[in-house]
């Protein structure tokens, strides 16, 4: 019998490598996105169902647990995906922009989670692999929202393992980088209560995030490639790793920063490039 994953945000970039990956591998795959029709080319497959699925509404997920256990009468596996990134002042975001990252982040991922929960219990096994970030390890800068919501996504994966390893679940997060997805096109800046005194630097702090994501990062930080994020995840989801896994070679020089030279320095590096160079506009080889 084939092995059955759930994947949330399946429409594009990592979600639908994901699925591809693991469809590729024998599995049956749920395919699970907002609109049902965003992606033609896993339509095409074999052994995958696209259901719809916003993270954000209660009866999408107990839809698509219903119609999983129904047909397969089994969850091996579940990854959530589905995310998106809030930029900007603190100050300037409405409490519905704050809301909804969390509601699409950490609350819609906790929600599939539960969903998941009585199912794999049952069996006495599972694998949860949450998609959590390099922002979910350190901060930075005006992603306040977009990072503490994956600070948590680390923080409730590290605790609920104990628990699930009393019903033989596996729970532990995929950590990436920076990879060139939809992720970047989809930002959405929270400026709903725009602070006049902000206008100058938020104008400028727009042009800067948007000009450097045209450039991409700077060496030895360059974008990692996609399919690897898909191969890690599979990996993950079949042998024993660690709770947090990060994947992407600036993950590893930014571990490796902190664990020697503490998040301080790394602060002030980071400071030092925002400040002096991406809100004054200058390039990357200036
Ligand atoms: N790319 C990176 O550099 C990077 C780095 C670290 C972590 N991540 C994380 O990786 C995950 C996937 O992002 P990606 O890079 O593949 O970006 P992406 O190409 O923008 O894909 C995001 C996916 O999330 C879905 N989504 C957004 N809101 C949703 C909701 N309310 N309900 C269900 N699905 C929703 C999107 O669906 P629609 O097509 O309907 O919008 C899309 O399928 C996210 O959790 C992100 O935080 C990305």
């Amino acid at each position: 019998m084939k092995k059955v994953v759930i994947i949330t945000g399946a429409s594009r970039g990592f979600g639908e490598l994901i699925a591809k990956k693991f469809q590729k591998e024998n599995f049956q795959v749920i395919a699970t996105m907002r609109n049902i029709d965003s992606s033609p080319s896993l339509k095409k497959l074999d052994n995958i169902d696209i259901k719809k699925l916003d993270v954000t509404v209660k009866s999408d997920i107990k839809n698509v647990i219903d119609f999983t256990i129904m047909k397969y009468n089994r969850i091996d596996v579940l990854i959530n995906n589905a995310g998106y990134g809030a930029m900007g002042f603190l100050e300037e975001a409405s409490e519905e922009e704050i809301k909804y990252q969390y509601d699409v982040n950490f609350f819609g991922l906790i929600n599939c989670i539960k969903g998941v929960l009585p199912q794999m219990r049952k069996q006495k096994d599972g694998v949860i692999i949450n998609i959590s970030s390099i922002a979910g390890r350190v901060g930075l800068p005006f992603t306040s929202l977009y990072n503490s919501s994956k600070f948590a996504v680390e923080g409730l994966t590290e605790c609920l393992h104990y628990e699930l390893s009393l019903f033989g679940i596996d729970i532990k997060t995929v950590a990436p980088g920076s990879f060139r997805t939809g992720f970047h096109d989809s930002i959405i800046y929270t400026e709903k209560e725009k602070i006049d005194d902000l206008n100058e630097i938020r104008t400028k702090l727009k042009t800067g995030i948007k000009a450097g994501i045209k450039e991409g990062p700077p060496f030895p930080f360059n974008y990692g490639n996609n399919n690897n994020v898909s191969e890690f995840v599979y990996q993950c989801a079949i042998k024993k790793k660690k709770i947090t896994n990060f994947v992407g070679r600036d993950t590893k020089i930014i571990n490796f920063f902190i664990k020697i030279f503490g998040k301080g320095l790394f602060f002030k590096i980071i400071k030092r490039i925002w400040f002096s160079k991406i809100l004054s506009g200058k390039k990357n080889n200036d």
